[in-house]
């Protein structure tokens, strides 16, 4: 290993692993994430950048490569020209002398740019509204988020430990979680779709009948692809095509940040694996949780398909 990438590594490791969630303006953040805010604050958004903003685990990989792919006219050559995070980074990432930011990234892209950022409304750039930005949000039950969020902070480096399921469990429903609580999140965006532009999607739909959904992102980005094209689209972002894909499955994450030994990025992909995981006591407490964070709104979740 040459010299810089060991001294970066070694810095890396003492600094930021395991570390617990840094709060910015009261949301819990990835520490190494954390500093310079003023980076995200004063971040220069451009008119043609389109947004994806998702609660962690609910579907952003998949979505950056249907827009990715959707972009380039369905020609998967294209699409293969580098891993995901580098071709729809993730604004607010950061590893302060390992890994750039991701808003420096995004500088250096021509446009249309294609944004991945988990965070919450109150934390948004405010650039991406008056430049008015397209925004596609994803959201996915949170039973599933729960079970997939356990798993990557198991085996992501730069995450606390999650601890046991049963805390998780409670952690998730007090909203102690990295980019804050789930129903706010969902909620919040849910809420700005009334006066914005945003195309709010949903994990299950995109499960259920992924070629309709896909059309549905096509529509929004002013694509009019043919239906053979849309059918190659739809083969090439399957869970099982992505997950053996080295440009979308996280494989060129070095395993001293990303442990895929543990869990696998692409894990199962599926909808109701929650049932797996959560003990009848635990779903009574999660279904009461719920019911809550979704009264006096119209949203409503899918927990199988
Ligand atoms: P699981 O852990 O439940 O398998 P994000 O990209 O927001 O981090 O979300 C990751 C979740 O989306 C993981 O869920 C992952 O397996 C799932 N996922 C990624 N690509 C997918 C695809 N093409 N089809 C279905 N699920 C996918």
């Amino acid at each position: 290993m040459p010299w810089k990438q060991q001294i970066t590594f070694h810095k890396m490791e003492s600094e930021f692993i395991r570390k617990d969630w840094v709060k910015i303006r009261g949301v819990p953040m990835i520490c190494a994430c954390s500093p310079n805010w003023d980076r995200i604050d004063n971040f220069q958004a451009r008119e043609e950048d389109i947004i994806i903003a998702t609660y962690p685990k609910s579907g952003t990989t998949w979505m950056s490569e249907i827009v990715d792919v959707i972009l380039n006219d369905g020609d998967i050559e294209k699409s293969q020209r580098d891993v995901i995070f580098n071709k729809v980074p993730m604004l607010e990432f950061w590893v302060p002398g390992a890994v750039p930011p991701g808003s420096e990234l995004l500088d250096s892209l021509p446009s249309p740019r294609v944004v991945k950022t988990h965070l919450p409304v109150s934390l948004f750039p405010k650039s991406f509204w008056e430049k008015n930005c397209k925004i596609i949000y994803v959201a996915r039950n949170p039973k599933d988020v729960a079970v997939s969020f356990y798993h990557f902070d198991k085996m992501n480096q730069l995450h606390p430990e999650p601890g046991t399921w049963g805390g998780y469990v409670d952690k998730f429903i007090q909203g102690n979680m990295g980019f804050g609580p789930w129903g706010a999140h969902v909620k919040e965006f849910w809420a700005r779709k009334k006066e914005r532009n945003i195309l709010y999607m949903f994990y299950e739909d995109m499960l259920e009948d992924p070629k309709r959904e896909i059309r549905k992102v096509m529509k929004y980005l002013e694509k009019d692809l043919p239906e053979d094209v849309l059918e190659n689209i739809c083969l090439h972002t399957s869970f099982k095509a992505m997950k053996d894909n080295p440009n979308t499955n996280y494989t060129a994450i070095s395993s001293s940040i990303m442990d895929q030994s543990v869990s696998p990025f692409m894990r199962k992909g599926i909808c109701g694996d929650w049932k797996n995981h959560f003990t009848v006591s635990q779903n009574e407490k999660f279904d009461e949780y719920y019911q809550k964070e979704i009264s006096g709104t119209n949203l409503s979740f899918r927990f199988q398909v």
